[in-house]
């Protein structure tokens, strides 16, 4: 059974001419780290992927620093923790699949590296999803931990409500309401899942200057040898 159709929102990446407003990513990276991560790893994402994107390379260097990674094995044949580097990524909130089932009442939270990609709707249907959070209809049954939502396929979710006005205080000082941090969270996942996004569209745009300006020598040269034999 599908879930309702979420609507379309005016992403500010999402014109043929537009790139990511990074100030979000931003702010969505820090509800990623705060509040889903608790839960969801981002497995494609290295911390030097943020770099020039939402941080500077220091503060990612920081930030990697900050998690402890398994390393090795060094000389002695010995597996060791290393503080996190540039090149390492995210660190993921369970060891494996049992983990995070068991801490989650049998289910799996996904990845979100890939979601935006992998689910009809893209960024609107995780807007959707993280602020659509309702009492079910009369009549509805709902199982003992699992969460009424209109916009997931059956809505019924095991993932609870999580944004909640005034979770997160952002260092710029956007007033973190419900509906900023959906917005923020879904453009960082947006990039997360296609990083080379703002280059591909450069290229695109220098692509069409440069063909449009070929293509405008080529009939100029052509008209000028045949004009004498017309
Ligand atoms: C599922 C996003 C926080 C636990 C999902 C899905 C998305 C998502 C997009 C997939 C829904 C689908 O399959 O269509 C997020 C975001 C979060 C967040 C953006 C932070 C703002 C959390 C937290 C937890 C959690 C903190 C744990 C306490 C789960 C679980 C599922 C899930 C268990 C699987 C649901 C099911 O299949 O019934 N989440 N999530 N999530 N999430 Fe989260």
């Amino acid at each position: 059974e599908e879930g309702l159709h979420s609507p379309h929102y005016p992403w500010s990446h999402s014109g043929f001419f537009d790139s990511f407003d990074h100030s979000s990513i931003r702010r969505g990276y820090q509800v990623y780290r705060e509040v889903c991560a608790a839960c969801h790893s981002l497995d494609r994402i290295a911390w030097r992927n943020l770099v020039g994107v939402s941080h500077t390379a220091d503060e990612a260097r920081a930030m990697a620093a900050e998690v402890e990674y398994e390393d090795g094995p060094d000389d002695k044949g010995e597996m060791f923790q290393r503080p996190g580097k540039l090149s390492d990524y995210m660190p993921p909130p369970y060891p494996n699949e049992e983990a995070a089932r068991a801490g989650n009442g049998g289910a799996l939270p996904p990845d979100l590296s890939l979601m935006v990609k992998a689910r009809h709707g893209g960024a609107d249907y995780i807007f959707s999803l993280l602020t659509g959070y309702v009492d079910p209809p009369a009549g509805f049954e709902i199982r003992e931990g699992m969460n009424y939502n209109p916009y997931f396929p059956g809505n019924a979710i095991s993932m609870a409500r999580v944004l909640f006005d005034g979770l997160v205080e952002y260092e710029d000082g956007t007033p973190a309401t419900t509906s900023q941090m959906a917005k923020d969270v879904a453009t960082f996942l947006s990039w997360a899942a296609e990083p080379e996004h703002d280059e591909r569209k450069k290229m695109g745009i220098k692509a069409v200057i440069i063909f449009s300006a070929l293509t405008a020598i080529s009939l100029y040269v052509k008209r000028f040898k045949w004009s004498v034999i017309k």
